[in-house]
């Protein structure tokens, strides 16, 4: 069980030093190790799914590394979604890469945060938050605020704990796992329910809670577009401001950081992980047909566009009483593929 979770938690955040099962203060005792670990793999999974959705349509697709899948024993080949693992391609330290690790702890943030709220983790309870003085009183604060400040340290126990050292690798890895975690909580939002006589609002509870994960993952592919390269100068990732004058990021800012370059992604090159833009399928029902071509041509290939047709349903209508009845409409759409010239 400790290597299986020793790899399992390896396999959601690429690192290869240490083991877990940090001996850090958890208001929770070891027998709840299990149970969190079950979400942690649970939130790596989501991350990916989001990930992959996210870029669907560009040309790095969030595409994972197999090869090292090979190397290792079945029970973790069996259990890996999509076969994370550590690989040439995935040591390079890009904004892929940190994309990747932002996206993976937000999501295994996001996970355990909403499994305490569901009151799946004994111990977790919903968060207290104060009131900003200044604000108006015709509210309070009721029902269960979502704890994400359990959330996060559960995540950094489990993941953060496994980057030791102080060199340019830990402190990327470490800074773009702390940028996942921030966007998640900057994604708390207020929602409130009215009491008060028959539907009056004279009175109103409310309680912060986590929107759909959706969400974050669109807020950290805008941040992935200003990523910032950066230098480990001094013990510190350090970003050019001008041309010389550097200053350190903080995690505050929400930047991403990347130290090396991405490796052009349009061919095919299996030791960096990526399957190249040739023979790529791009779907105009999901984004414009003219997107889908400056896909193929901004790699230098030809497109291929062709008309296909989907059932959809359509014309609905209520029916008294309580159902929706709708016919079957055909809808074309646009089909493009990426060819060589
Ligand atoms: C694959 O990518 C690496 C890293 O960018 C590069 O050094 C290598 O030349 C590439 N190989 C091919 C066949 O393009
Ligand atoms: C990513 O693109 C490659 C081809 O470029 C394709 O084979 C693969 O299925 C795509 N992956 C996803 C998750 O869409």
């Amino acid at each position: 069980m400790k290597l299986a979770a020793a790899i399992m938690v390896l396999a959601v955040v690429c690192v290869n030093r240490g083991l877990s099962r940090s001996k850090s203060a958890s208001i929770l005792g070891q027998e709840a190790y299990p149970l969190l670990l079950s979400f942690v793999k649970a939130g790596g999974r989501l991350g990916l799914q989001e990930c992959q959705r996210q870029f669907k349509n560009d040309i790095w697709n969030c595409t994972l590394d197999k090869h090292v899948i090979k190397e290792l024993p079945i029970f973790v080949k069996t259990t890996l979604p999509y076969g994370l693992t550590c690989s040439d391609y995935f040591t390079a330290a890009t904004r892929e890469t940190a994309f990747i690790h932002a996206i993976s702890s937000a999501a295994i943030t996001h996970e355990i945060t909403q499994q305490c709220k569901k009151g799946k983790i004994p111990g977790c309870t919903c968060a207290v938050i104060k009131k900003p003085k200044r604000a108006s009183d015709d509210w309070t604060w009721g029902g269960c605020s979502d704890n994400v400040k359990f959330g996060e340290r559960e995540t950094k126990r489990f993941i953060d704990k496994l980057e030791k050292g102080n060199d340019a690798r830990t402190a990327f890895n470490l800074h773009n796992n702390e940028v996942g975690r921030k966007v998640v909580r900057a994604n708390l939002r207020r929602e409130c329910k009215c009491h008060g006589l028959s539907g009056s609002c004279t009175l109103k509870s409310c309680w912060k809670q986590l929107g759909a994960f959706e969400n974050v993952g669109s807020d950290l592919k805008k941040i992935y577009g200003a990523a910032a390269r950066v230098k480990f100068v001094e013990n510190k990732l350090q970003e050019r401001i001008t041309r010389d004058l550097r200053r350190a990021v903080s995690a505050k800012d929400k930047k991403l950081v990347y130290l090396d370059s991405s490796p052009n992604y349009c061919v095919r090159n299996s030791t960096v992980g990526s399957p190249g833009m040739l023979g790529r399928i791009c779907r105009g029902d999901e984004v414009s047909t003219d997107k889908c071509k400056s896909l193929c041509n901004a790699c230098g290939l030809r497109h291929q566009t062709i008309q296909e047709v989907k059932t959809i349903k359509c014309k609905c209508k209520f029916v008294w009483c309580c159902s929706v009845q709708c016919d079957e409409c055909t809808s074309k759409f646009s089909v493009t593929t990426c060819k060589r010239y």
